[in-house]
């Protein structure tokens, strides 16, 4: 974007406001498309069910709350008219039976009745399972590294004894990189493995082992812990919409999401070498191929970001490249690290193009060594800072952002540190998080400098004003929800998205209140994005091991 299409975009903005502003505000007379009341004989009117609709021959489906009363509506411009199967999200229960129901014409209506889950264990989130489950705060912190690649669902109901966990299940594990994902498993190369890590790394295991069976159904066919459903959403968190789109193939994962300045969606696939594009109005997805430069390493892409131009950045992974895409021209531009910085281990998951109008240069970082990488876009120059490198301690530099002055800001997500890189100096200053192990994830870059953080182990919002230098906290209400990125809208709420609650924060950072709206489904979150031209800021995801996009619009 150029400074035209700010300026625009502001007034395009404005003039939404003006004229959507009488419509929002009688939302609730907007026409309906279909509604009814849900309810159970356990309850009786039921608030916070999150029901879904969706037409047999649609990648897309819709899905709204109930409110106080048990009652639920779609509007009518969000159903084209047909026949839509109806499923319902509300922890414990079910559907008494399938429903359907024909939209078109006069609002139709389905009133849902409900009964107990057969299996109410299944539709736990993670964070119920970990809330629940027997164990110190340490050995359920370890959990939060299975999620990436599978819900602890898959732990829970596994049969194995501390033994095999210690010497076939964790190392197993261990060798997956974090793309993987059951059915696209992928194994480290040239990285260090568990028989390399000696007696530590088998301490640890034998400790998480011990554990894992004490949480799972070895020599027993019943968990001996009772599993506690959070409470349904109520009040605000249930005046909200959903819409998701789900992708062709089950396997791929979208792992960052951004809005072109078309309204395009974009998304990264994790596990393969292409990204993808939704058509938001049709669905209809288009994917990019975005080719391989070391055959023998594993594939995928993290990162996805915008910068001001319209064109799109993406950090390449173990493939040890970033790439620029422009989606007018549909061409791809590589740029990579230095020869001797080229190692098995390279992995440039970040990239920084936000401000490189500043001075013609973007940033990376590389988990191969904790460093960070600068690309000189015109002289294809690369330096490299690599702060930590004879500390002696551990670090893994994780995100990397930067100010509007092109200077960089990156995560330490082993510790609790964000450090920031001079742009004209070069010089590495650090910044300690209060929280200690909070581990700062990804983040983003606010209008007035100011970095927002997910703190994945501390569970809460960071933002480091660069100006002032002050750090600022907000724990997310629901326990274990281990934030991995942040954004602020422009009406200053900031949000975030967990690995574990399947739910969606909004913060006010003016009063300090979250709002946590449940998603339709289990979602696991990685990066978030709001689309700030909308009337209301619409918030946009990825849902990583379930191959759909799912867009959020409150209302309200
Ligand atoms: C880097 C990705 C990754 C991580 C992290 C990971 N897993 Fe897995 N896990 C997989 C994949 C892929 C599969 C399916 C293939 C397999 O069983 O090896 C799997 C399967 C499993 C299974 C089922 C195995 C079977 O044979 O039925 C268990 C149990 C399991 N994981 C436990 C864990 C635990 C506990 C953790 C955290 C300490 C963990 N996993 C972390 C990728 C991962």
């Amino acid at each position: 974007m150029t400074l035209d299409h700010l300026f625009r975009g502001a007034v395009r903005r404005a003039l939404l406001c003006l004229l959507l502003a009488p419509a929002l505000a009688f939302a609730a007379d907007e026409p309906v498309a279909l509604q009814g009341d849900v309810s159970s004989a356990e309850e009786g009117k039921m608030e916070g069910v999150v029901v879904s609709a969706k037409r047999a021959d649609s990648t897309i489906s819709v899905s709204v709350v109930s409110d106080a009363k048990g009652h639920y509506r779609f509007p009518r411009g969000r159903l084209a008219a047909g026949d839509y199967g109806i499923v319902i999200r509300a922890v414990g229960y079910d559907l008494e039976q399938p429903v359907t129901a024909a939209v078109g014409g006069k609002p139709a209506r389905a009133d849902l009745r409900l009964k107990k889950a057969a299996d109410r264990v299944s539709q736990m989130t993670n964070a119920e399972l970990m809330v629940s489950m027997p164990g110190s705060e340490r050995d359920k912190r370890n959990l939060l590294v299975c999620v990436t690649c599978h819900t602890l669902q898959r732990v829970i109901h596994s049969k194995y004894s501390a033994e095999q966990f210690t010497t076939i299940i964790l190392p197993r594990m261990q060798r997956y990189v974090n793309q993987s994902m059951p059915g696209a498993p992928q194994v480290r190369k040239g990285e260090r493995v568990m028989e390399e890590r000696g007696e530590d790394r088998i301490e640890i295991y034998k400790e998480m082992g011990a554990f894992l069976a004490s949480i799972n159904l070895h020599d027993r066919d019943n968990w001996t812990y009772e599993v506690k459903p959070f409470a349904r959403p109520t009040g605000a968190a249930t005046k909200v919409i959903y819409t998701e789109y789900d992708l062709p193939r089950p396997l791929i994962q979208p792992h960052d999401v951004v809005l072109d300045s078309k309204g395009m969606v974009w998304y990264s696939n994790f596990g393969e070498q292409n990204i993808g594009r939704v058509d938001p109005k049709t669905g209809a997805v288009k994917e990019f191929n975005v080719g391989i430069s070391k055959p023998e390493f594993p594939t995928g892409i993290l990162a996805l970001r915008n910068d001001r131009e319209g064109k799109l950045w993406l950090g390449n992974m173990y493939q040890a490249s970033i790439a620029r895409f422009d989606p007018a021209t549909e061409k791809f531009n590589f740029y990579r690290p230095a020869k001797e910085d080229d190692l098995p281990s390279t992995q440039l998951n970040q990239v920084a193009a936000m401000n490189s109008g500043v001075d013609g240069k973007v940033w990376a970082q590389n988990s191969g060594f904790a460093g960070v990488h600068r690309f000189d876009l015109a002289t294809g120059k690369v330096e490299t800072w690599a702060p930590f490198k004879d500390t002696g301690t551990v670090h893994n530099i994780y995100d990397v952002i930067s100010d509007s002055h092109n200077n960089a800001f990156f995560t330490d997500f082993r510790q609790q540190e964000i450090g920031r890189i001079d742009a004209k100096t070069g010089k590495v200053t650090l910044y300690t998080i209060p929280t200690k192990g909070a581990s700062p994830r990804r983040g983003s870059m606010d209008d007035r400098d100011r970095l927002w953080f997910g703190e994945y182990r501390g569970h809460k919002i960071g933002m480091l004003d660069t100006k002032t230098e002050d750090i600022k906290e907000w724990t997310v209400p629901t326990p274990f929800s281990a934030p991995y990125d942040v954004v602020l809208d422009r009406t200053d709420h900031a949000w975030t998205g967990s690995m574990t609650t399947d739910r969606v924060a909004r913060l006010d950072i003016k009063t300090g209140k979250f709002t946590e709206y449940l998603l339709p489904r289990e979602t696991n979150i990685r990066r978030v994005f709001v689309d700030d031209t909308t009337p209301r800021p619409t918030f946009w995801v990825g849902s990583n091991h379930g191959a759909s996009i799912v867009k959020l619009e409150t209302l309200q």
